[in-house]
């Protein structure tokens, strides 16, 4: 599904990036260019972003980890 209409980008290219290690919208934007025009997409970036965030702390048990 494309995220991002001014930049034709999908879920699928943020949530490879997220996994990759981005974990803000402004890292994001900087490997896909989310945001730069119109914006209306940074909502549901910050919701794939916070989705990724969630499903880590619940498979990641260590109380050390950076996902804690
Ligand atoms: S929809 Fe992403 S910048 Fe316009």
């Amino acid at each position: 599904m494309i995220v991002c209409i001014c930049r034709a980008v999908s879920d699928r290219q943020i949530r490879a990036v997220v996994s990759q290690g981005a974990r803000s919208i402004s890292e994001v934007r900087a490997e896909l260019g989310t945001g730069e025009c119109c914006g209306k997409c940074s909502r549901q970036v910050r919701e794939l972003i916070d989705q990724h965030a969630s499903a880590n702390r619940a498979s990641c048990g260590a109380s050390d980890c950076a996902c804690a």
